[in-house]
C-alpha cells in the first residue's frame, strides 16, 4: 500500500467501538494506576469475561494498592481463588507492598519492570495506559495485527524484535494508551485469528497481508 497504518485511523475506530471496561478509564476521566495494574495483571492469562467478576470483588475487598498491601496474605490467596496461575496472586501481594513502600507506582517502563511479576508486556500497557507514556504493550493479539498489516514471513518467536520495533514505531506521542487498548481491541474483535473481519477495519487499506489475501496464514507459525 502507499502509504503506511496511521494511528489516528485507529484511534477514530476506538472512539466509536471502544469497549467499557471497568478498569477503563471514560473519556476524560484520568486513568487509576492501581486498577489499570490491577487489571493488567489479572487478563495475563484469563479472558475478560472471567476476570471481570473477581476485579469487582478485589476492589470492593481492597479499593486501593495500600489497603492491598495490608491484607494478610491469605485473604488476597482466597479473593484470588479460582482465577488460577496463583503465583501471580503471590507476587500481586508484594509488588502491593513494594509500591505501597515506595509511596506510588513508578510512572515509567523500567520502574515498573522492576516489579515483581511485571514483564515486558505488563510494564508497557500500565505505562502507556496509566501514565500516558509513549510505550508499546505487545502480547499475542497485538503480535497478530502486527504480523498481518506487515505481512512478516519470520515466525514466532523468531519475529518478536521485529514486532516490538514495529509497533513502537506506531505509538502516537498522543494518546498512547488509548492506542495501546485500541490495538488490543482490534485483534480480539477485527483481527481475530480465523476468519478477520477484515471489512471492518480501520487498517484494511495498509495491511499488506489483506492485500495479498493472506491475512489468515499471518503470524507465521514454526511447523512442529
Ligand atoms: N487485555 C489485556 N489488557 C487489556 C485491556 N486493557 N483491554 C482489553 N483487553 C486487554
Amino acid at each position: 500500500s502507499a502509504r503506511g497504518p496511521r494511528a489516528a485511523d485507529l484511534l477514530a475506530w476506538y472512539d466509536r467501538h471502544r469497549r467499557v471496561l471497568p478498569w477503563r478509564a471514560l473519556p476524560g476521566e484520568t486513568p487509576d494506576p492501581y486498577r489499570v495494574w490491577l487489571s493488567e495483571v489479572m487478563l495475563q492469562q484469563t479472558t475478560i469475561a472471567a476476570v471481570k467478576p473477581y476485579f469487582l470483588r478485589f476492589l470492593e475487598r481492597f479499593p486501593s494498592v495500600e489497603a492491598l498491601a495490608a491484607a494478610p496474605e491469605e485473604s488476597v490467596m482466597s479473593a484470588w481463588a479460582g482465577l488460577g496461575y496463583y503465583s501471580r496472586a503471590r507476587n500481586l501481594h508484594a509488588c502491593a507492598k513494594a509500591v505501597t513502600e515506595a509511596g506510588a507506582f513508578p510512572d515509567t517502563l523500567d520502574g515498573l519492570r522492576k516489579l515483581p511479576g511485571i514483564g515486558a508486556y505488563t510494564a508497557g500497557a500500565i505505562a502507556a495506559i496509566a501514565f500516558d507514556r509513549q510505550e508499546a504493550a505487545v502480547d499475542g493479539n497485538v503480535e497478530r495485527v502486527l504480523t498481518r498489516l506487515f505481512a512478516i514471513e519470520t515466525p514466532i518467536p523468531a519475529a518478536r524484535p521485529e514486532i516490538r520495533r514495529l509497533t513502537q514505531s506506531l505509538v502516537p506521542a498522543q494518546r498512547p494508551g488509548d492506542f495501546a487498548q485500541s490495538l488490543m481491541d482490534l485483534g480480539s474483535t477485527i483481527c481475530t485469528p480465523k476468519r478477520p473481519a477484515c471489512a471492518l477495519c480501520p487498517w484494511m487499506a495498509p495491511c499488506e497481508a489483506r492485500a495479498l489475501g493472506l491475512q489468515e496464514t499471518f503470524p507465521r507459525k514454526i511447523k512442529k
